[in-house]
C-alpha cells in the first residue's frame, strides 16, 4: 500500500517506476500534481506556479514565485543566432519537428549546463528551458506562417508573452485579452503532467542514460507528436472538419468506428489509464462555450463534438469499453478558435507538458539507486539453427 492506494502485485509488476509527482486514479477519474486535485490548481493556480509545485514538490510562497517567475523571464530570450535554424526549415515542416529540433539547438548554445550530475547546471537548464520554451514554440508557428519573429518583453507574464510572441507582429501591437490569457494559463496547467505516459516515460529512458537534460526534452517531444498521444488534438479537428466537409452524421460515423476493417478511431476518446472521464477534459469542456463565442465555425464544429460525446456515451461499443473523452478532445476546438492553425496544437501540448517532464527527469537522476533504463522482452522468434551458404540458399 503506498499513500493513496493498495497496489495490487499485478501492477507493481507493469509500473517502470516511483514518482512522488502525479497521482491518477483512472476509475475514479482522479488526477492531482503533488497531492493537489487538478481542478483547484486549474481555476486557482497560475502556469509558472503550477510549475513551481511539479519541480520543487511545494507550492511558492509570494516571494519564491516572483523569484521563479524573474529568473525565468531573464531566459526568454534565445541567442540571436538560434534565428538562423527557423530559416533553414521548408515552410510546410510540421512546427513538433521545428520545437524538437529548437530545444536540441539550446543545448548547444548552453554547453555549460549539460552535466545531469551538476545541481546549480541542472537548475540553470531548468530555468533555461522554461524561460526558452515560449521562444522557440512561437518562432516555430512564425516560421511556419512566415512572419517576421517578435522579443519577448519583461513587463509581460509568461503566457502574456507567449502569446504576444505569436500573434504579435512589428506592424501590428497584441492585444492582451485577460479571458485568452486566463484560459491558456488552463490549459498549460491541465497538460502539465500526467505520470508515465508515453512522452514523459521517454524522457526519463533517455535521461537515464546520463544524456543531458535538452536530449531528452527533444526525445519527450518527438514522441508527443504522434497521433495517438500528442498530435490526437490535431487529429481530433480534422476528423470534425472531414465530417463536416463530407456531410457525415454523427451515427454513420459511428457505426464506421465500430467496424474494426474500417480503422477509424474516434479521435479525443478512450484513455490507457482512465477508464472514466477525463478530468481535465471536463475542465475544458467547461470553458469552451465561452472561449468560441466569437467563433462561429468553431461554433458549427463545437455542435458536431457534442454530438459525438452524447451519441458515443449512450452506444455499447463505448461504454463496455469505458471510452470516454480525453484531454484531447476540445482542446483543437480552443486553439482553433484562437487563431493556431491545427498542425500547431501538439506543440501547444509541448509547451503545458514541459514542467512535467522536466519534474520527472529530475526525480529520475535524484534516485541514487537509479540505473540505466534497460526493459526485457519474451523472445518469440527462431530458435537456434546454422548458417547457410549463399549458393545453397
Ligand atoms: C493522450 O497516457 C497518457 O496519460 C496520455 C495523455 C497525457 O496526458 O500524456 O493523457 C495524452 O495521449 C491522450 C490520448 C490521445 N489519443 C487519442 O485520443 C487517440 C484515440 N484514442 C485511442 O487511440 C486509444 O484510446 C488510446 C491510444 C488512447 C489508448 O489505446 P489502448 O490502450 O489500446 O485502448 P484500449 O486498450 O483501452 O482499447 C480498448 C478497446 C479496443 O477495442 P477492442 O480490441 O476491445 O475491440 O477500445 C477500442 C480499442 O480498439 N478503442 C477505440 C478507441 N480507443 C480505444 N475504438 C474507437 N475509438 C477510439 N478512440
Amino acid at each position: 500500500t503506498t499513500g493513496n492506494v493498495t497496489l495490487d502485485p499485478g501492477f507493481v509488476n507493469t509500473a517502470s517506476c516511483s514518482s512522488a509527482i502525479t497521482f491518477i486514479d483512472g476509475n475514479a477519474g482522479v488526477l492531482q500534481y503533488r497531492g493537489y486535485p487538478i481542478e483547484q490548481l486549474a481555476s486557482q493556480a497560475t502556469f509558472l506556479e503550477t510549475s513551481y509545485l511539479l519541480i520543487y514538490g511545494q507550492l511558492p510562497t509570494a516571494d519564491e514565485l516572483a523569484d521563479f517567475e524573474h529568473k525565468v523571464s531573464d531566459r526568454m530570450l534565445l541567442d540571436e543566432r538560434m534565428r538562423e535554424l527557423y530559416r533553414m526549415f521548408p515552410r510546410g515542416a510540421h512546427p513538433m519537428q521545428v520545437l524538437s529540433a529548437g530545444i536540441m539547438a539550446l543545448g548547444a548554445f548552453n554547453r555549460d549546463n549539460l552535466d545531469p550530475h551538476d545541481d546549480a547546471q541542472v537548475e540553470e537548464a531548468t530555468l533555461r528551458l522554461i524561460g526558452s520554451m515560449p521562444t522557440l514554440a512561437a518562432y516555430a508557428y512564425k516560421s511556419s506562417v512566415g512572419e517576421p519573429f517578435m522579443y519577448p518583453q519583461k513587463k509581460l507574464s509568461y503566457v502574456e508573452n507567449y502569446l504576444r510572441l505569436s500573434f504579435g507582429t512589428p506592424v501590428a501591437e497584441y492585444e492582451i485579452d485577460p479571458a485568452v490569457v486566463k484560459a491558456f494559463e488552463t490549459l498549460f496547467i491541465l497538460h502539465a503532467d500526467h505520470e508515465q505516459n508515453c512522452s514523459t516515460a521517454t524522457v526519463r529512458m533517455v535521461g537515464s542514460s546520463d544524456a543531458n537534460i535538452y536530449a531528452s526534452m527533444s526525445a519527450g517531444v518527438n514522441a508527443l507528436s504522434g497521433p495517438l498521444h500528442g498530435g490526437a488534438n490535431q487529429a481530433v479537428l480534422e476528423m470534425l472538419v472531414k465530417l463536416r466537409e463530407d456531410g457525415l452524421d454523427a451515427k454513420t460515423f459511428m457505426n464506421q468506428v465500430k467496424d474494426k476493417k474500417s480503422g477509424v478511431k474516434l479521435m479525443g476518446f478512450g484513455h490507457r489509464v482512465y477508464k472514466n472521464y477525463d478530468p481535465r477534459a471536463r475542465i475544458i469542456k467547461s470553458h469552451v462555450d465561452e472561449l468560441l463565442r466569437n467563433s462561429s465555425k468553431s461554433n458549427a464544429l463545437l455542435d458536431l463534438a457534442l454530438e459525438l460525446e452524447d451519441t458515443a456515451l449512450s452506444d455499447e461499443y463505448f461504454i463496455e469499453r469505458k471510452l470516454y473523452p480525453n484531454v484531447d478532445f476540445y482542446t483543437g476546438l480552443i486553439y482553433e478558435a484562437m487563431g493556431f492553425p491545427a498542425n500547431y496544437f501538439t506543440a501547444l501540448f509541448a509547451l503545458g507538458r514541459l514542467p512535467g517532464w522536466i519534474a520527472q527527469w529530475r526525480e529520475e537522476h535524484a534516485d541514487p539507486k537509479r540505473k540505466i533504463g534497460r526493459p526485457r522482452q519474451i523472445y518469440i522468434g527462431e530458435t537456434e539453427r546454422d548458417y547457410v551458404p549463399i549458393t545453397e540458399r
